[in-house]
This record gives C-alpha cells, structure tokens and sequence, in this order.
C-alpha cells in the first residue's frame, strides 16, 4: 500500500485523507489484547455531516452508480467543459462523486440524529431544524451528482446505491455531546469553510453557485450542532462536559499537518472549485484554530452565554479570507 502513489490515507477516494489515532490504538490494543490494531483519525467530513459508526471508523458512504435517481438539476451545455480532455473531466467528476456520496450519506447522519434528538427529549425547534438540514442535504447530493454527470465524459446520469446505515445509538447525553461535536461542529464547520475557501479561485459560475448554496447551507448546521451541544450540557452536566472536552481534545490530538503548495495541482482544477492537499489541509488547521476552539471555549467557558447562541457566534466568512 505504501508503494501506492495514489494513497494519501487509507482510502483511495480523493479527498480522504488519515492520520494515526495514537490514544484510540492504545485503548483497542490494550481491549481487544491485539498489538496490530489501529485505529485512524479520517479527514474526509468536508461535504457535510458524516455518516460515522464509531469515531474511528471512517465515514460510510455509498458506492456511486448508473442511475436516474438523484439527477438534480439539468445544466446546460458549458464550452469551458466540453473543452477539457477526458483525464481533466474524469477527475473533476471523480472529486464531485466524493462530494455527492458524502452529502448523500448527510441524509441519513441528519435522520439518525433526529431520532437520537427524539429519545433524550429533544425541544421542537432543534427537531424541526435537523429535519430540514437532512433535506437540504439531499438538494446537496443532488446538485453534487448533477455537478459529476456534467463532467463525466460520456454524460451519464450518475447516483448512490445502496447505503449500510448504522443504528441509533446509546441514548445517553455524553454519547450524543461527543457525536454532535464531532459530526456537526467539527464536520459541518469544515466543509463550510472548504466551500468557501475552494469559492477564491473558482470561476465557473455553476460550480460558484453550488459552493456558495453549500457554503450557507452547512454554516447553519454546524450552528445546529453548537446549538445542540449547548442544550445537551445544560440537561447532561458535568458528564456531558468531559464528554465534550475529551472528544475535543482526543479530535486535536489527529489534526493533520499543514503541507507547503501543491506544485503540481492544475489551475484550471482551482478554476473549478477543487482545492490542493494543502488547502484541504489548512481549511482543517484553520477551522479548528480559528472557529471550533474558540467556540468550544465559549461553551464550556465562563462566557458560555455567548455559544448558546451558536448561530450569531459561528462564522465561516470570518476566516475564510485569512
Ligand atoms: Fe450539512
Ligand atoms: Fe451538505
């Protein structure tokens, strides 16, 4: 696998990328009695809310196919496409088909989360707006697999299959704490700021208004996710807090370094909105640095007050110029 050029990670979908997991392998050597068990921190949650087992795994997603059932939007004939030699084009359907499956098994993370919202007595307003972002994210897929089609060089109308979709879990406030800020404050921030960072060189006009409409779409969620977390520690107490600050804390623990340039990334993949392994790895670094923490700290911090209102506080467009 080392011997592979086209691994960065463990997976050969283009925007996953991994890191060791050095806590999270100690407790399963130490659990499971088996020195060859590891286990990986995965950056791939750029596209929306992951679909997570466990905070190891990577995220589930379905395998792309043949089919009419997610078509979006038809979008029309475009010269600056038509122009690109089929390697160009199947590389930007490809990093389209990796946006789509992740926004594709959104809808089924935001599903999930509602009904875990449900069990611990969740208020109408955080079930009401978990309903819509799982919505939105099925416009997001959508729109993702109509972006693929346009690129792929025989035009095809391109889909999920099948999804395995893991089961509700523990309903407990430290489990659903830990979730959310994994999957919603961290993920959801992320993939708002890959949006709006991969938005700076692009010009093509239908990949600007699929970024900007994501951009908005998963700022909100993530503001969803501070907004749940803040009610979870007010019920969860104390135990929910260490819930959060270990999550927190084991997730900085896995943030990948930051890489000089790409040189070798092809402008015209910037023009259309793809970023380098550099740009994807500093909407990671600034993210955490420059919206999560501080947010984290706002919460669990004397000026908790000012995190409950997640939605004011939570900004994307505040860094996405630095
Ligand atoms: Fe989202
Ligand atoms: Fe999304």
């Amino acid at each position: 696998m080392g011997d592979d050029p086209a691994y960065d990670g463990l997976s050969k979908r283009p925007s996953m990328q991994a890191s060791l997991n050095q806590h999270g392998t100690e407790l399963a050597r130490a659990r499971q009695g088996d020195g060859d068990v590891c286990c990986y921190h995965w950056f791939e949650y750029c596209s929306g809310r992951p679909l997570l087992e466990s905070a190891s795994s990577p995220p589930r997603v379905a395998a792309s196919c043949e089919t009419q059932s997610f078509h979006g939007d038809p979008m029309p004939p475009c010269a600056a496409v038509e122009t690109l030699e089929p390697p160009m084009r199947e590389s930007l359907r490809d990093r389209w088909l990796a946006d789509a499956a992740a926004e594709h098994a959104s809808i089924a993370a935001f599903a999930r989360q509602t009904l875990e919202l449900v069990a611990l007595g969740a208020p109408a307003d955080l079930l009401a707006d978990s309903q819509r972002a799982s919505l939105e994210e099925i416009e997001h897929a959508s729109a993702c697999y109509a972006m693929a089609r346009r690129f792929d060089p025989q035009g095809r109308s391109l889909g999920p299959g099948p999804l395995s979709t893991p089961g509700v879990r523990p309903s407990a406030w430290a489990q659903l704490v830990a979730d959310t800020f994994v999957e919603g404050c961290v993920a959801e921030t992320i993939a708002a700021l890959r949006a709006e960072r991969a938005l700076r060189d692009c010009t093509d006009e239908p990949t600007r208004a699929l970024l900007s409409r994501i951009a908005d779409d998963e700022s909100r969620h993530a503001a969803l996710a501070w907004r749940t977390v803040a009610w979870a520690l007010r019920s969860g107490g104390e135990t929910a807090k260490h819930a959060l600050l270990a999550a927190a804390h084991e997730f900085a623990r896995g943030l990948p370094a930051a890489t000089a340039a790409s040189p070798d990334h092809d402008d015209r993949l910037r023009a259309f909105g793809i970023l380098d392994r550099s740009a994807e790895r500093r909407v990671w670094i600034d993210g955490w640095t420059e919206i999560v923490e501080p947010m984290l700290r706002a919460l669990v911090g004397p000026r908790s007050r000012d995190a409950d209102q997640g939605s004011s506080t939570c900004s994307v467009s505040s860094v996405s110029s630095a």
